[in-house]
């Protein structure tokens, strides 16, 4: 039997890649799977997903172990075993604005992907905010006039650059998490811990 891996498509998935192939685990059937969303390796099992359903697969016992930015857990807070912060999808959330922009005295509007780590924050300061549910390009929200600031993950900042807009404050310093199914950690503990050592040794990746 193989653990069952989890792991966000896209930008973590790169990044993971790289982490993983640094181990030295055979990552060959993962470079050549295609379109294909489960993928065997020598070792693992892979699925693939997006963050939020990459927390679900892990939570409902499908996948032992998940690979998640850190703004998943805390914005849908999944009843997982956060295990330990991986050398990797480092970035901020952060709120930001258009360059020069007067920050409102009314009630402010926030664009968010992430309505509750937005609540959150502003809840902490006392203040009450309107907030809009974005699906992506968030950056949108403050140039076209929906919003007065947004609530995003912030990497290289070249999308903020680029759309004239300015981090106004962090709010949380993230990287990506390795996440397990509580009852696999119990059940599968041999299975899994040889796994759980070698990421623990990972070194830094790009
Ligand atoms: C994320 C995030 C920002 C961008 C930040 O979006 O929401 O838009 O990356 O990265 P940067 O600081 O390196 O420019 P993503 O690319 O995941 O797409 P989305 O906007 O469709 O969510």
């Amino acid at each position: 039997m193989k653990p069952v891996i989890a792991l966000t498509k896209g930008r973590l998935e790169k990044q993971f890649l790289e982490f993983f192939r640094s181990l030295g685990y055979n990552d060959q059937a993962l470079i050549d799977k295609g379109r294909k969303l489960r993928v065997d390796t020598d070792d693992f099992q892979f699925v693939f997903a997006k963050g939020p359903d990459v927390a679900t697969y892990v939570e409902h016992g499908i996948a032992d172990l998940g690979i998640v930015g850190e703004d998943i857990l805390l914005e849908f807070q999944p009843d997982v075993f956060d295990l330990l912060p991986l050398p990797f999808g480092k970035c901020r959330v952060a709120l930001a604005t258009e360059e020069g922009t007067q920050w409102p005295a009314r009630k402010r509007r926030i664009a968010s992907k992430y309505p509750n780590i937005t609540k959150e924050y502003f809840r902490q300061k006392g203040e009450s905010v309107d907030i809009f549910k974005l699906e992506g390009s968030v950056e949108l929200a403050p140039i076209l006039g929906l919003a007065d600031a947004i609530v995003d993950i912030v990497e290289t900042g070249t999308t903020l650059e680029e759309n004239g807009l300015v981090i106004k404050e962090e709010i949380h310093q993230i990287s990506a998490r390795c996440i397990a199914n509580r009852s696999s950690l119990k059940i599968k503990r041999a299975l899994l811990n040889p796994v759980i050592q070698s990421f623990q040794k990972g070194e830094t990746v790009s």
